[in-house]
């Protein structure tokens, strides 16, 4: 799936829903948990299933999956039965803490699926694993046990900080402090290493646009595949910082050209060693240049 943009919309908005229609965000993320006050969750679950059913899986343009509570907050099936006969395309899981708290929201799709009567496990799961202390600690953990519904990873250095008891997240020069950079890294490594898309926190200063689109360029060289968004002005900066740059392209197909024909694992390009590490990083932007199109 193409998850470079998912752009949050808060459940309890009827105004911000109606706004989805024009958004040409790879997915949108309908909100149950942080942007929902308590008192307006029940209205924000009947909100989220009316969306779904007004837009039929055939007929979405974006993926619309919807973020319920954490499991601490113990509303685990009211927020999946509220949503599920809505047939999301998948549950933005927040504050997960590794295999076995993923299995517990899987084990209640399972159960919900075969109700509603939705293929088994077609529901998806996208976890937001790297807000918590713990959650940071067990990233590793999916490499192993591959739960079947997960296919991404996110991290949230603000739930991060009140979980470690912090005052800020920030340097005294304003980027992420260290543990904050080994959360978003680990997210990473992750992420890849147990065959996941890793999708970054949002950009909270919605009108820096010049910014999130340097930001988007860093770090999908560094192997992010998106990057969560709660404004839709973020969208297509978003959509634009996934894509691989002309140089990039032609530089990959060069590098496929090098090898092309060779029973070696080594080849030469303008005077530089290419191996098949190489070989494998052309085939990932040709592969990001035709998902994006
Ligand atoms: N989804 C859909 N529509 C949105 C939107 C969103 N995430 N954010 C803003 N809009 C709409 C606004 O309603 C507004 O509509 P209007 O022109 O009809 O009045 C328009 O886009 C422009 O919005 P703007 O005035 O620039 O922003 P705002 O001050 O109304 O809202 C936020 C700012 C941050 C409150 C808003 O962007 C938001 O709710 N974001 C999502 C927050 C969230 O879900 N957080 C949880 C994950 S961290
Ligand atoms: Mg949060």
């Amino acid at each position: 799936m193409l998850l470079r943009s998912m752009l949050f919309i808060p459940g309890d908005s009827e105004k911000k829903l109606a706004k989805a229609a024009d958004v040409t965000a790879d997915a949108i993320i309908i909100d149950l948990e942080d942007s929902v006050a308590a008192p307006r969750k029940d209205a924000a679950r009947k909100l989220a299933l009316d969306f779904l059913k007004s837009h039929p899986l055939a007929a979405r343009r974006s993926k619309v999956f919807v973020r319920i509570n954490p499991l601490e907050a113990g509303v685990l099936g009211v927020d999946l039965a509220g949503v599920m006969p809505g047939a999301p395309d998948g549950i933005v899981f927040p504050k997960a803490s590794g295999s076995a708290s993923v299995d517990t929201v899987s084990h209640v799709m399972d159960a919900l699926e075969k109700r509603e009567g939705l293929a088994a496990a077609s529901t998806k799961i996208v976890a937001i694993a790297g807000e918590s202390a713990l959650g940071a600690l067990t990233l590793a953990e999916y490499a192993r046990s591959k739960p079947a519904r997960l296919i991404g990873l996110s991290w949230g250095p603000w739930d991060l900080a009140a979980d470690l008891g912090a005052s800020t997240n920030r340097d005294a020069d304003g980027a992420f402090g260290f543990t904050y950079r080994l959360a978003m890294s680990m997210t990473l490594l992750g992420a890849k290493a147990a065959g996941l898309l890793a999708i970054d926190t949002p950009h909270t200063d919605f009108k820096d646009e010049q910014g999130l689109l340097a930001l988007c360029k860093t770090i999908r060289r560094d192997g992010w595949n998106g990057k969560l968004a709660i404004h839709p002005a973020q969208v297509d900066v978003i959509n634009e910082g996934f894509k691989p740059t002309p140089e990039e392209i032609t530089h990959a197909e060069r590098v496929i050209a090098a090898f092309d024909g060779l029973a070696d694992g080594v080849a030469s390009l303008d005077g530089v060693m290419l191996d098949l590490p190489h070989l494998k990083q052309a085939r990932n932007v040709l592969a990001l240049r035709d998902a994006s199109k």
